[in-house]
């Protein structure tokens, strides 16, 4: 308990009620006073009201007017010194800035009057006037201005020498609970209480329902997901369908040998793909002829191609392992498009699995955001175009291309940006368009074209929130405060 409620409770136990708090306690603010009083009003130990009264205050003006006299007087004052008082030019000189606010009252008062280019005065050897105005501020200061007529406030008030302000104090009286003590106010009521009988007795504080509550405890999307959910809407706009992503499993074959990848590619070796122990082994995909044909196109050369020529291996091809990309999802949907082919946008954002040295910035799992486009008698110019309207929607106008090597598109082209903050170009994704040898064994007509392109979902969200550190999205070391407090992601200029 504060001094000050002790107080209060005094004054109140001798005299009843306190009048205006203003007059018991001058020394105080209204803030100090009106804290007190809350917290023994919630005791239900007093109440009270309001007293609002107006009250004067000078400017600094007007309190330098108060010490050293208006602006008129200290003019006239100036001319009476002077035997041949004060040249109309020196005005501003002498007396400042002030000076021809005082020359021109001077003159109203009939104070002074001009003389050629010079200010004379009738007061040269008679007393001075009174100095009104500085008399009117000193008794405003001094009493609020009780023997000042208001006319002349009013008048003070155009010249901005004062303004009203409210102060606020307080009429006090005692309540139902009022007591020189302060008893202290449970918050709860606890078992314990509960359980001695206490409860029965103890004092509890009153609701506040003016109080904030607790934020509730939610969900919260993390930022992944919201960056993941801005590339959807992104795909969709375009026309763009889902691929059913949601296997972490994949056989060898729809991993790689259906995209024509080589089984002694280094890409397949157990430094850089996950092989599963149980089960190690996949069944054969039921479509034979197809198993057939993507054999011969490694091994013997189909479709136009000499293919590979290299003893094709079953047991390699059923090895079961962690996808390395979502484009075994988009090989398994071409294949099904093959049963009824049409031009066709598909893409999937999903985690795949990379047998990766993990870093600052790597782990050995990302997100593949992954499109695929399949029309009529597409060409590179389709891909480039296709490209740069896509990179657009989030925001990336320049984009360069360079020349790569995938096993299963060609031409194959990685697609770099002009990062400005790192001033210089960036690679953000892969693409190319499948090879025969990937769409032909499917049965796809040969001038049913498909491009796909491929980037990571990590990369662009680390960049939006500004992360330099995969653990800080990603893993036991992400701070749960970060995921709920950041907003929804917009892809735009800052995501490159
Ligand atoms: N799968 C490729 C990768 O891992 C991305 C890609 C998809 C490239 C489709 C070309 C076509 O980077």
């Amino acid at each position: 308990m504060s001094d000050l409620q002790h107080r209060i409770l005094q004054v109140l136990d001798a005299q009843d009620v306190i009048q205006d708090t203003k007059v018991q306690f001058p020394e105080l603010d209204s803030q100090t006073v009106q804290a007190a009083l809350n917290s023994l009003l919630a005791r239900s130990m007093i109440k009270y009201t309001n007293i609002e009264t107006d009250y004067w205050l000078l400017t600094d003006e007007a309190k330098d007017i108060v010490q050293n006299g208006s602006h008129e007087f200290r003019l006239l004052q100036e001319v009476t010194t002077n035997l041949e008082g004060l040249k109309i030019a020196d005005v501003g000189t002498v007396l400042g800035k002030n000076g021809k606010l005082g020359q021109a009252k001077a003159f109203k008062n009939g104070w002074i009057f001009k003389d050629g280019d010079r200010i004379l005065t009738k007061f040269k050897d008679r007393p001075l006037p009174n100095d009104e105005t500085a008399q009117n501020l000193k008794d405003i200061k001094e009493n609020q201005g009780a023997g000042v007529d208001k006319k002349e406030l009013q008048d003070l008030k155009k010249r901005k020498l004062i303004t009203m302000s409210k102060i606020v104090s307080y009429k006090v009286e005692k309540a139902a609970e009022f007591s020189l003590e302060i008893v202290q106010l449970n918050a709860d009521i606890t078992s314990d209480m509960i359980q001695s009988g206490s409860w029965k007795t103890a004092k509890f504080k009153p609701y506040n329902f003016n109080s904030e509550g607790v934020f509730p405890q939610s969900g919260a999307l993390h930022p992944l997901n919201k960056v993941r959910e801005e590339f959807r809407q992104i795909f969709f706009s375009m026309g763009f369908t889902e691929m059913p992503s949601n296997q972490y499993v994949e056989s060898g074959f729809w991993n790689f040998d259906t995209l024509f990848v080589p089984q002694q590619h280094p890409a397949r070796d157990l430094q850089d793909t996950f092989y599963l122990k149980d089960p190690a082994t996949a069944k054969r995909p039921e479509d034979k002829e197809y198993w057939e044909n993507i054999q011969r196109v490694h091994q013997d050369g189909a479709f136009g191609s000499i293919g590979y020529r290299y003893p094709w291996k079953e047991d390699e091809s059923l090895k079961m392992v962690l996808r390395t990309h979502t484009t075994a999802i988009s090989a398994a949907m071409l294949k099904k498009l093959a049963e009824d082919p049409k031009p066709t946008r598909l893409f999937s954002i999903d985690r795949v699995f990379r047998n990766e040295a993990v870093d600052a910035t790597h782990l050995a799992e990302f997100h593949q955001v992954e499109g695929v486009l399949a029309d009529y008698n597409l060409t590179l110019g389709d891909l480039i175009g296709f490209m740069q309207s896509f990179f657009d929607k989030m925001g990336v106008h320049d984009l360069r291309f360079k020349p790569a090597y995938n096993p299963y598109t060609e031409p194959s082209l990685e697609i770099f940006a002009y990062h400005k903050g790192l001033g210089k170009w960036v690679e953000i994704g892969n693409s190319g368009m499948f090879r025969p040898e990937m769409l032909e064994p499917m049965g796809l007509p040969k001038n049913l074209r498909v491009l796909g392109w491929g980037l990571s979902l990590e990369r662009p969200t680390m960049i939006k929130y500004k992360l330099s550190n995969i653990r800080d999205l990603l893993g036991h070391k992400v701070s749960l405060d970060f995921i709920e407090s950041n907003p929804a992601a917009r892809l735009d200029e800052d995501l490159v």
